[in-house]
């Protein structure tokens, strides 16, 4: 991926997350520098399996598993809880991080009261959030009353704001019928304590990605969840409350989109999605269960069964045009060895009108019928095999038909969970 004319690389979920992205990055972090979170929180969960071990990573970029240098940039929201717990496992586990992790000053705080409010809103919207305080925390960033790790710096002003907040966060909380209440006393010892571990990591994200760019180092950005969750572009509002698109890299790393050179979207062979909304190539429920069988589908954050289906050409098409796509990792194709046909969606009908893209509302996307293509299946083992001419003539033809119908050239095939378990397309 990196080479003298790509310095910088996005790696997005092009699906609606889920896709293996925790595994490429950890791939492609072998040859970076730098690896930065853009977006999102500790909704999102990250699995890697490194061939000595799994690890499950919700606020820290994976590629600190490599010894990349880490930056938690300005539009992910950082639960400071979910962070120390997880960088304290990762000590435990003996990987290292002094001096390798950065946190941006700008990056706005999930305190526990944003948990509350989005368990507490859940109960009426059933959006099927991951209850970790995500929206609740990006409400208040755009209604200008969020606290931003540098608000730290003058921890009597923040504990003021932190008291007023929870205070309207318990009315809200009252108006909703929920039973709980967020305590102003246990949210500023929070920060007390929060104050001298944090800080110490916070920095001016955005510049030091600059710097490392004006360096010539490899900088990857690493996106959360994926294109069909992203809240301008998904299947709103069955979204989450990010700019999980490549657009939102820039924007969240604190760079400007020039600097950004590529930007790769990970797919699935198939597509799964865990929470509410439409799907429109969920499989019957028998086939659905045996792919989240055969795949261990269930969510990494929540352990919620993830809904699956077959692969969905107008998604992943419309996430290449979003994102601007310049190539696709496809992850999981393992998962499909057993299957003697495997259907692909092509393009879906609504009231009898063919669609080649996706509506904007959540209401007709519910209603589309997907119209299929049956692929041949390979019915071979792949998990071994290290170079696509050694992939089953049926598995080969079966990726050239995802990136002729998604119009984007595939660069990497994984095979499986493990590190090692990965086809780079020459
Ligand atoms: P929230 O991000 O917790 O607000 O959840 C909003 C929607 O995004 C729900 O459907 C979640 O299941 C989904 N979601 C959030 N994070 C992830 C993720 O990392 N993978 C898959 N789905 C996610
Ligand atoms: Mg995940």
């Amino acid at each position: 991926m990196f080479g003298p004319k790509t310095h910088c690389v996005v790696v997005v979920g092009a699906q609606w997350g889920d896709e293996g992205k925790g595994k490429v990055v950890d791939v492609l972090a072998e040859r970076a520098d730098l690896v930065v979170r853009y977006q999102g929180g500790a909704n999102a969960g990250h699995t890697v399996d490194t061939g000595a071990g799994e690890f499950v990573l919700h606020q820290i970029p994976s590629g600190i598993l490599q010894g990349a240098v880490c930056v938690v940039g300005n539009g992910v929201v950082l639960d400071p809880e979910t962070f120390f717990t997880e960088l304290d496992a990762l000590a435990a586990r003996g990987v290292k991080y002094d001096g390798k992790l950065y946190v941006s000053d700008r990056a706005h705080l999930t305190l526990p009261f944003h948990k509350l409010l989005d368990r507490a809103r859940e109960k009426h919207e059933r959006i099927g959030t991951t209850g970790r305080g995500i929206g609740p925390t990006y409400e208040d960033k755009y209604g200008r009353r969020g606290i931003r790790v540098g608000d730290l710096k003058n921890l009597a002003g923040a504990s003021t704001r932190v008291c007023a907040r929870v205070a309207e966060a318990n009315q809200m909380l009252e108006l909703l019928g929920y039973a709980e209440r967020a305590d102003a006393t246990e949210h500023v010892a929070l920060l007390e304590r929060l104050a001298p571990r944090l800080l110490p990591l916070a920095v001016d994200a955005g510049r030091v990605v600059y710097e490392a760019l004006a360096r010539g180092e490899a900088v990857l950005l690493e996106g959360a969840q994926g294109a069909l969750l992203d809240v301008d572009h998904g299947t709103y509002p069955y979204v989450t409350s990010s700019n999980t698109t490549a657009g939102g890299a820039a924007v969240g790393a604190g760079i400007g989109p020039t600097a950004i050179d590529a930007v790769l979207g990970v797919v699935k062979a198939y597509t799964t999605r865990v929470g509410n909304g439409p799907l429109p190539t969920e499989a019957e429920p028998a086939i659905a269960e045996e792919i989240r069988r055969l795949g261990g589908e269930f969510g990494a954050t929540t352990g919620r069964p993830r809904r699956c289906g077959w692969f969905d050409a107008v998604v992943v098409r419309y996430a290449v045009r979003v994102n601007g796509l310049t190539g696709l990792a496809v992850t999981k194709l393992d998962v499909l060895d057993t299957f003697a046909q495997i259907p692909v969606c092509v393009s879906y009908t609504l009231d009898g009108e063919e669609l080649d893209t996706m509506p904007a509302d959540g209401e007709s996307i519910g209603r589309v019928r997907a119209v299929y293509e049956q692929l041949p299946g390979w019915q071979k083992p792949t998990s071994a095999v290290r170079r696509l001419a050694d992939l089953p003539a049926a598995a080969r033809a079966y990726l050239d038909r995802l990136q002729d119908l998604a119009r984007c050239p595939v660069r990497y095939v994984s095979v499986g969970t493990r590190r090692d378990q990965i086809i780079e397309v020459p």
